[in-house]
């Protein structure tokens, strides 16, 4: 991997909607979530749609450690921190997990956002955080999108067929990050090679999560986890209980445990 000049990518996420950054895995690391994620798919309680499967993190400590990398992190952290989260020292993500998968298809995908709520803001509070497993092109069904919009204020008309899309290709070990307010999608593929790519959704604290994480994580994974990690699956901003004994919500490494209740 070659030095990574952050404050290009976060001025390009911040401009363009997306960042492409090349060879951002290296080949062990490459091999070693591949040979991981071979295992996972083969276990029997591995939840899986046809060729995805989801929630990562709950089978192995490197799929959070990998969106955990002080590289990502140097991206993420301009973008998607809340400046007033003052018990978590500010130099470090407050950020958290919205979903982990990993996507393997062929199909159309019609244009979409993943935050959900268009927004014409130039504050950023989601980004889709991609590491491709295999070279994905247009002719292998890589991710399409519509420039410029991030910053609209709209959803796209599914019924309109003559959008301009930008192919976000990139090959194996690169590193794709874009708004998830950006209209995208998938094309669909004309040769049947691999694709499968690493997807977190990652968001700002107060996003609710898509999967009740703080649940699902097993214990066994959760023992393995450093405060950093822990704060990131969102163990530091669980909708308290108690609303007498809980004011705060944006909470510290401090509440943290060394194992789940
Ligand atoms: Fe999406």
């Amino acid at each position: 991997m070659k030095k990574i000049n952050h404050k290009l990518h976060v001025n390009k996420i911040k401009k363009q909607g997306y960042t492409v950054i090349k060879n951002f895995l290296s080949t062990t690391e490459l091999s070693l979530i591949k040979k991981k994620v071979k295992k996972i798919e083969k276990q029997k309680n591995t939840v899986k749609t046809g060729n995805n499967i989801w929630h990562l993190h709950n089978y192995d400590r490197i799929f959070t450690k990998i969106i955990c990398k002080k590289e990502v992190q140097k991206i993420l952290m301009p973008l998607l921190n809340d400046p007033f989260y003052k018990t978590i020292n500010l130099k470090l993500p407050n950020y958290i997990l919205g979903e982990s998968m990993i996507i393997d298809e062929k199909g159309f995908m019609n244009l979409h956002l993943d935050s959900y709520i268009p927004s014409s803001s130039s504050k950023l509070y989601m980004a889709n955080v991609l590491f491709l497993l295999d070279d994905r092109t247009r002719d292998n069904a890589c991710t399409i999108l519509v420039k410029k919009t991030h910053r609209k204020d709209s959803y796209p008309d599914r019924n309109k067929k003559n959008y301009n899309y930008l192919y976000l290709e990139g090959k194996k070990g690169d590193l794709i990050i874009y708004d998830s307010r950006i209209w995208h999608g998938r094309c669909e593929a004309k040769i049947n090679t691999p694709n499968r790519t690493l997807v977190y959704i990652v968001q700002s604290w107060f996003i609710k999560q898509r999967f009740d994480y703080i649940h699902l994580l097993p214990n066994r994974i959760y023992t393995k986890l450093n405060n950093l990690e822990k704060q990131f699956l969102g163990f530091c901003s669980i909708p308290p209980k108690d609303n007498k004994k809980v004011i705060s919500l944006r909470q510290g490494y401090e509440v943290l445990k060394n194992k789940k209740n």
